[in-house]
């Protein structure tokens, strides 16, 4: 009896991957962090910082979190769907309650706000009907590869114009002339990444009635509510979306208002047409969570729940929020104020912005002053300090366009 042992492999296995470019975004992190410069100024994390450039446990999260190791008595499995008494708070908070307690939709935990776009990716190429998903551009990077990773169509429209640092509204309506009835429409619920531009009150009714009247269906990126005006001013767009129309996705993340980042906490619901057809959608919803990851890590959701649970945590997390909210929003004053160039900063919302500079201008930011930021120009708002605001200012001026 031979093993075979003695035949040469006709090929390995991995022989046909191909190396892959370095993250952009860690790269500028290292290079921040070698940087032996005390006044360097680091704009690239995406990740929210207080006024001493740290990125804190909140107050209701640590209070959560001691009440949840003193009372929790067992980590067995949960099931695929995960805490669902945290999905069905969050829903209250997200959806409003009138959505919330909307037979037609269904909501499960997910692992952050990748889990529940990853999710909805796969559950929309589950329905068979391959539609194609419309992305504005510029966007959240890991955008399109999460919908092609599932096999699906992406087609991009321009969503931004570069020369008026604005939202071009006309632009991204006409870029969708070719969307088809059962196509996908991506949406930025609030604080869109990377531009901090969003869709005014009327803007979001246009969309309402253009995505009711074509047939399309809204998928909704909500990663930042709370850290663009406010909890239900954030969602308000949103709500209105999902009340025009028959079905719909809300991707959500706690990750950012809840500054739970590495815990993963998302939730992804969808509205069918009727309560019947929420049914099978959430079944199907648990069977590809199944073998996506089985079941979505607890730590996070329990403490979001125990948050929500409790009055006065939720108040005090309400509070923080708002905190946060009002600091980016005194700097993006501050940086409207600085400069003409800057001043649509000042309207905009949540923790981006992308400047209207190269990237040899953000390469000399990077060598003559120690300021870090992706190429495309992208900077978050919290890496600023109202104190660093002027020199921050100053490096760029020489980069910025005439107004
Ligand atoms: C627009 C947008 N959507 C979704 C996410 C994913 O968030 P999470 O960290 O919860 O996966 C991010 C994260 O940066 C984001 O910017």
């Amino acid at each position: 009896m031979t093993l075979g042992l003695d035949r040469p492999l006709a090929t390995a296995l991995f022989d046909s991957l191909d190396r892959q470019p370095p993250d952009a975004l860690l790269a500028v992190i290292g290079l921040h962090r070698a940087d032996p410069r005390p006044d360097k100024i680091d704009v690239g994390v995406g990740v929210y910082r207080d006024a001493a450039g740290a990125t804190p446990v909140m107050r209701a999260v640590k209070a959560a979190e001691a009440r949840l190791l003193a009372g929790q008595d067992s980590k067995s499995y949960l099931g695929a769907e995960g805490d669902q008494r945290y999905t069905d708070l969050l829903a209250t908070v997200a959806l409003g309650d009138t959505l919330a307690a909307d037979p037609r939709i269904t909501g499960i935990q997910t692992p952050g706000g990748t889990g529940a776009l990853r999710l909805a990716a796969e559950l929309i190429a589950r329905s068979g009907k391959a539609p194609t998903i419309w992305i504005g551009t510029p966007t959240w990077p890991n955008h399109g590869p999460i919908f092609r990773e599932a096999d699906l169509t992406v087609r991009t429209h321009a969503y931004f114009d570069t020369a008026c640092s604005d939202l071009d509204f006309d632009t991204f309506v006409a870029g969708l002339a070719e969307a088809r009835t059962g196509d996908v429409l991506l949406l930025h619920g609030c604080c869109h990444n990377p531009t901090g531009t969003g869709f005014s009150t009327e803007q979001w009714q246009t969309l309402a009635t253009l995505t009711a009247a074509r047939g399309l269906i809204p998928l909704i990126d909500l990663a930042y509510q709370g850290l663009g005006r406010g909890l239900d001013e954030d969602a308000a767009g949103m709500r209105g979306m999902l009340a025009a129309v028959p079905e719909a996705l809300v991707a959500y993340s706690c990750d950012k208002n809840f500054a739970l980042y590495r815990e993963r906490v998302g939730a992804l619901w969808v509205q069918a047409a009727t309560p019947a057809a929420a049914i099978p959608v959430r079944e199907t919803m648990l069977v590809l969570a199944r073998s996506l990851w089985s079941m979505p890590p607890d730590h996070g959701a329990a403490v979001v729940r125990l948050i929500l649970e409790d009055a006065e945590f939720a108040l005090d997390w309400r509070a923080e929020l708002a905190e946060m909210c009002a600091r980016i929003n005194d700097l993006r004053a501050a940086l409207g104020r600085a400069h003409p160039a800057l001043a649509p900063i000042a309207g905009q919302q949540g923790l981006f912005a992308l400047l209207p500079i190269d990237r040899d201008a953000v390469a000399t930011l990077r060598t003559l002053h120690g300021i870090y930021m992706p190429d495309a120009g992208r900077i978050n708002i919290a890496g600023l300090r109202v104190d660093t605001v002027a020199p921050f200012v100053a490096a760029l001026t020489p980069h910025l366009p005439h107004c």
